[in-house]
C-alpha cells in the first residue's frame, strides 16, 4: 500500500485531507456520517476567548458554483471548547488542529496559551483572514507587519505545529507567506475565502445580511490553485491547500502544485463524509500511478515545455 502519511513539525497526519475550519463545527456534529479518526485531521471552527454570537442572519447563500458565508466567527469560546468539545475529539482519536480567531494580538496569545495546557491539541491554525468581522480578520490579514507580529508572538508560546491561514484578498500572497516563514510558522494555509456578494433581484436586497461575505466552493478552485502556486514559489515551509476541493482529483491538483495537506470545506455541506472519500480517492490514485508515497506528489508540477512545441520552434 502506498504511504499516505504527511508530517509537519511534530504532527503526523495519517492522510493529507483535513476538514476546513467553519465547515465541520467542532468535529462531532457529523459523527453519524463518518469516523473522524479516518480523516487526516479536523480543523475546528475558529475559537475566540469569549463565546461569540456572530453576524445576524441571513449568513449563508448558495450561488451558481459556490457558497457565500458571513458567519462572523460565531463560536462557543475557548472555555466551553476545552471543557466539552476537545475531550470528545480526543476520545474519538481525531488529530485536532485548533483554529484561533481574535480581535487583538493579546487575545490570540491567551487562547493559544489556554490550549497549550490541554491534551489532544495537535497544533494550531491561526485565522488572520476572516472577511466577515470588523475587528481582527482582514485588518490583520491584509497588513503584513501584523501577520508577522502575530506569528512571532505565537511562535514564542508554542512548540506545536503553527499554521497561519492567509487571505487571498491581497495583491501578493507570497509576501505574506514569506513573513510567516520568517517568523517561524510551520505552514501557511492558502486560502481563506474571497470577498463576494450576491443580490436577490426580486427584493433588490443583498442575499446575506452583511452585504458582502466570503466566497468558497468549486468556482474558486482555479484561483486558489494559483495562490498556492504563488506561495509555493515564495516559501519552502509546507502549504495547506484550500479552495473548492470537491473530489480526490481536485485535492491531487493542489498537491501537485505544491500543497502538503489539503482542506475540504464547502463539499462537506453536500456530503459530510467527503473528506474521508477524498482521502480514499487519493490512495487509489497513488496505487494506480504506482507511487510509493503521497509525499512524491507534493510540488511535482511539470512546467517544462512539451518536446513537440520545442520541435515546432517555440521556446
Ligand atoms: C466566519 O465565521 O465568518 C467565517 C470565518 C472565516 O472566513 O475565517
Amino acid at each position: 500500500m502506498p504511504s499516505t502519511e504527511i508530517t509537519i513539525r511534530n504532527v503526523t497526519f495519517k492522510n493529507p485531507v483535513l476538514t476546513a475550519s467553519g465547515t465541520f463545527g467542532y468535529g462531532l456534529e457529523c459523527e453519524a456520517f463518518l469516523d473522524v479518526s479516518r480523516l487526516g485531521g479536523v480543523v475546528t471552527k475558529s475559537i475566540s476567548r469569549k463565546p461569540r454570537d456572530g453576524n445576524p442572519p441571513q449568513r449563508i447563500a448558495e450561488t451558481t458554483a459556490g457558497m457565500l458565508n458571513s458567519i462572523g466567527l460565531a463560536n462557543v469560546g475557548v472555555d466551553v471548547f476545552l471543557q466539552s468539545k476537545l475531550p470528545l475529539l480526543r476520545e474519538r482519536g481525531a488529530t485536532t488542529i485548533v483554529n484561533i480567531a481574535a480581535s487583538s494580538i493579546e487575545e490570540y496569545c491567551e487562547v493559544l496559551e489556554m490550549c497549550e495546557e490541554q491534551e489532544g491539541v495537535s497544533g494550531y491554525e491561526i485565522n488572520v483572514s476572516c472577511p466577515n468581522v470588523k475587528d481582527g480578520g482582514l485588518n490583520f490579514g491584509t497588513h503584513c507587519p501584523s501577520v508577522a507580529q502575530i506569528t512571532r508572538e505565537l511562535r514564542r508560546r508554542t512548540e506545536k505545529m503553527l499554521a497561519i491561514k492567509l487571505t487571498p484578498n491581497v495583491t501578493s500572497i507570497g509576501e505574506f507567506a514569506r513573513a510567516c516563514e520568517a517568523e517561524g510558522a510551520d505552514a501557511v494555509s492558502c486560502v481563506n475565502t474571497f470577498i463576494g456578494m450576491a443580490v436577490d433581484v426580486r427584493t433588490r436586497r443583498p442575499k446575506i445580511a452583511t452585504i458582502t461575505g466570503g466566497y468558497s466552493g468549486p468556482a474558486i478552485k482555479p484561483i486558489a490553485l494559483a495562490k498556492v502556486y504563488e506561495a509555493r514559489k515564495a516559501v519552502s515551509i509546507p502549504i495547506i491547500g484550500i479552495g473548492g476541493i470537491m473530489s480526490a482529483e481536485d485535492a491531487i491538483e493542489f498537491m501537485i502544485v505544491g500543497a502538503s495537506l489539503v482542506q475540504v470545506g464547502t463539499a462537506l455541506f453536500i456530503d459530510p463524509a467527503a473528506g474521508v472519500k477524498i482521502a480514499a480517492g487519493i490512495e487509489g490514485y497513488l496505487a494506480e500511478q504506482k507511487m510509493d508515497s503521497v509525499r512524491d506528489l507534493i510540488g511535482s508540477l511539470d512546467t517544462s515545455m512539451q518536446p513537440s512545441l520545442i520541435a515546432a520552434g517555440w521556446s
